[in-house]
Parts: structure tokens; sequence; C-alpha cells
């Protein structure tokens, strides 16, 4: 099973559900560092380019948490294949603005700078974004962040199509000039991961080379038939269970809909947000999977698959116990579906950072109006319950309600009851408690912003 590595043929040698991170360094490739092994820091990061059509499309993923599986037939550039004889101007602009003091993250934060130049989603005042993945241990961010800038404003890729960008980059020194030759390369190498259907499923891999070292017997979910896009049909929009957290949140018939876009920058980082999967968020159970209570808070429902046979149900009676599903052996989430119509939507989000962290707290609530009163109600709760909590009472308590202070303190109570946190490191079950209740306040406030709720 081949690769290319910067610009030469590689062989892998280890297991396929190994981390790429411990496979580049045992290769003597030790620009890559390691520190938290769990995606968390950006040491590691590396970019990943994959043939689209006739091109290769790069993006800059975390290494530690890539299984080797996901890399047969693709080019990996670690900053050993970026370093050229003279520094690139991305190089230049963190020495120039002294942005690098003992230089341990430096080359994660060059790698996710030169990806931000390749990245299909380009969008200059993004800049700061495509380094929020990358901690610095010594603080240098004022100077990081103000090399950054300066690039944005340097480089100027806005109005070039994907091959005349990589043009510009090799021009420019961003990148090296053999870029040029990996699409024809990566062609001839022609290299296609074959995989059984018994193990373990891997879609994005950010929780299960987080909770393992390596998985055993991995089975890739992208060489099965599971969609990656997100597309409409009836009176339906859809998600493929391999969309992946980025996508989602740039759809533009999402969008259409909800702010999704802002929504979600509270969501992980970009790095973990280009590689995890709906389908991950919604199979790992998490009491606070973001975009388990974002779209439980949306009414969705999903569809099971084992071979031909589909099964579909709402989310909400998807989750059974903590960990636990109505998931039968082999079965896999296919997709996840919403109505296409327009309705009030609000997400929350507390965590202890606000953004690059999971949650204490979530919460998502959306209906529909019809004459002053509200229809349809869906309201979720995370991270105060074994599983992400669809508030079954609160939901059809409010429905054919007329919002006002009363109605709203009335759901408060029932919401409280229906819940049962429990004290960890992200919060007192009181503080969680309150936080259920501050948040469910914060979607009627932003939802009628005129109403003035008396507790
Ligand atoms: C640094 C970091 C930050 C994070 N921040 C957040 C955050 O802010 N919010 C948040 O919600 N999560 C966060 N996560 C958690 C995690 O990344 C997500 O929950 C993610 O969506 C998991 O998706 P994945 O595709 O990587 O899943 P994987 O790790 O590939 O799989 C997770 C589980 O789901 C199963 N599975 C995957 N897809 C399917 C399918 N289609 N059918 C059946 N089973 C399937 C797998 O077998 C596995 O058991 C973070 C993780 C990291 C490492
Ligand atoms: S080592 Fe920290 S993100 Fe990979
Ligand atoms: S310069 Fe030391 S960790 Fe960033």
């Amino acid at each position: 099973m081949k690769f290319i590595l910067n610009n030469k043929i590689e062989e892998i040698d280890a297991p396929l559900g190994s981390s790429t991170l411990d496979f580049l360094r045992k290769k003597g490739f030790t620009g890559v560092k390691e520190a938290c092994h769990e995606g968390e820091c950006g040491a590691c990061m590396i970019l990943l380019g994959e043939m689209k059509g006739s091109i290769v499309k790069y993006k800059a993923v975390t290494s530690c948490i890539l299984p080797l599986g996901e890399i047969i037939g693709k080019h990996v550039v670690t900053i050993e294949g970026i370093n050229q004889e003279k520094l690139t101007p991305i190089q230049e602009a963190i020495v120039e603005e002294g942005a690098s003091q003992c230089g341990f993250c430096t080359p994660g934060f060059v790698m996710s700078l030169t990806g931000f130049f390749l990245n299909e989603n380009f969008v200059k005042e993004d800049i700061l974004t495509a380094i929020e993945g990358n901690l610095c241990r010594c603080g240098t961010y004022a100077a990081i962040k103000r090399a950054a800038e300066k690039l944005a404003e340097k480089i100027a890729v806005d109005n070039l199509n994907y091959s005349a960008r990589i043009n510009y980059l090799i021009e420019l020194g961003v990148i090296p000039d053999y870029f040029k030759d990996i699409p024809a390369k990566l062609e001839e190498l022609n290299e296609k991961l074959e995989t059984n259907d018994k193990g373990i499923k891997v879609a994005g891999a950010t929780d299960l080379l987080v909770q393992r070292k390596e998985i055993g017997k991995p089975v890739f979910l992208n060489q099965m038939e599971i969609r990656d896009d997100i597309w409409e049909e009836e009176e339906y929009i859809y998600i493929g269970a391999l969309a992946s957290m980025e996508d989602i949140r740039l759809s533009k018939k999402l969008n259409e809909l909800f702010d999704i876009k802002n929504d979600l920058t509270v969501v992980s980082a970009l790095p973990i947000r280009i590689r995890a999967t709906l389908g991950g968020n919604l199979v790992n159970a998490s009491p606070i999977g973001d975009l388990t209570i974002y779209f439980l808070g949306l009414g969705a429902e999903i569809s099971l698959r084992k071979g031909e046979k589909r099964r579909i149900i709402a989310l909400k009676d998807f989750y059974k116990g903590y960990k636990q599903m109505d998931l039968e052996e082999g079965e896999i989430v296919e997709w996840l579906r919403i109505k296409s119509i327009k309705r009030y939507f609000n997400f929350e989000k507390i965590a202890m950072r606000k953004y690059v962290d999971i949650a204490s707290v979530n919460s998502a609530i959306s209906f529909e109006k019809e004459e002053n009163k509200i229809k349809n109600v869906h309201l979720s709760i995370g991270g105060v319950a074994p599983v992400p909590k669809y508030l079954e009472k609160t939901s059809s308590f409010l429905n054919d309600k007329k919002v006002n202070s009363e109605v709203v303190n009335q759901a408060l109570e029932i919401a409280d009851s229906e819940i049962s946190p429990i004290s960890d490191v992200r919060g007192s079950a009181k503080y969680k408690r309150l936080l259920v209740r501050q948040l469910i306040i914060a979607h009627f406030m932003a939802l009628f912003p005129k109403m003035e709720v008396k507790l």
C-alpha cells in the first residue's frame, strides 16, 4: 500500500489503524512534532492531498489522529516537504514578526498557514480560523497573529481557480516546485484501500484514535457506499453520515435555513471539523455532542442501514442509555434528514473556553409560529443526562403556546424535572441545572427579543 510522502513514493509498513504521526516520526520526519497526541494542539500538523477529478486538493490535518489507512493513494506533506533553500514567505513572516520563541509549535503553525492558502474554501478574512487548532506553549500569540494577518494581505489567491492557485503558490515559493508533478504521480500510483466489513467502523477517527493508540481491524467507512455530501430531495435536506463538520458548517443549503456557519464556529477547531463526521458525532453518543444536540433540536430523523435493509427513526429515539443506541450489530448510520423549511431556531453552547472546547452544557430549540403561537417545538439539551437529551415534556408543553414570561417560567420548571446532571470536571450538578435555565432563557431572548422574562 503506497502513498506519496513529500516528493517520494513510500510504502506503508505499519498497521492501517495506527497513527500517521507515529509512522512519520519513526521514518525520521521529526519536524512533525508530538505533544498532546489527541488532536488538540496542532504540533503534528501535515497537509493531506487527495485527487479530486484531475487536481489534488489539500487540507491541513492533525497527523496524530489520522489513521494510516487514510493516507493510501494520497499525498502527505510534512514541514520537511515544504522547506526549500530559502525560507518560504510564511516562514519569513514568522521570523520577521518574532513569532517563534522555543520553536516547538512553529512547524505546526507553518503547515496550518500553508494549508490555509491551499484550502478549497479559501476566505481571506478567515486566516485566524486556520490556526485556531494550534497552541503555542510560549504564548507568542500576538506575534503569530501579526504574521498571519500580514500574510493574508500579501498572498493574494482570492480570484484564482485551484490549479492557478497551486501555480501561483509555487511561483511565490510558498510550496516547492515538485507539487506540480503530484497529480500525475498520484494518478500513476492509482492506489486504493481495500477493506472488508468486519471490524471497527472508522469515519474521521477523531474520537477513535483519541480513545485508543491504534484501531485494531479498522473498517474505513469511506470505502462503503455512504455519502459525504448534503442534498435536497422532496421536502427534506439530507446530510450523508460521512459529511464533515466543516462541510456541514459551510453548506449553502443549510445556511439558507439557519446561521449554522456561525453556530458551528464554537465546535472544536478547524483541523478537527475537517475530519470529524456527522455519523461519528451521532454514534459516539456523547451527551454533549454538538451536532447531535443541534439536530435533535431540529427534530431530525436518521436512516440506519444493514446491507439492503434500511429503517428510518427519529434521532430522539436513537439514544437508549449511556452510550447505548438503537443500533443493531452491523448497522450503520447512513444519513440524517430535516424538513427543508425555515424554522425559528437557536443554538447555545457553554464551555470552559468559548472556542476549541467541548461543552459543559449545550442546547438547541426550533419551532414554527402560527398566529402568535409556537408549534412543532423541539428542544434539546446536552451534558445533563446520560444521553444527548431531547426534552420531550418541555417540548410538548411549549407546543401551541403563546410565549410570555409565565410560559417560559413554567417551561423552566418542567425542564428542570427532566434532567439528571452529575458533578464532574465540567461543573457541579447545581451549576449545570442553573446553566439549563439560563440557556432556555437565552433561546427565548434570542427568538423573542422584545419579551421580558421575569423570574
Ligand atoms: C480536539 C478535539 C476536539 C473536539 N471537540 C468537539 C466539540 O467541540 N464538539 C463535539 O461535538 N465533539 C468534539 N470532539 C469529538 C469528536 O471529534 C466528534 O464527536 C466527531 O464528530 C466524531 O466523528 P468521527 O467521524 O471522527 O468519528 P470516529 O472517531 O471515526 O467514530 C466514532 C464512533 O462512531 C462510529 N461510527 C462513525 N460513523 C459511523 C456510522 N456512519 N455508522 C455507524 N457507526 C459509526 C465509530 O465506529 C466509532 O465508534 C472533539 C474531538 C477532538 C479530538
Ligand atoms: S500532537 Fe497535538 S494535535 Fe497532534
Ligand atoms: S514558540 Fe514555543 S511553543 Fe510556540
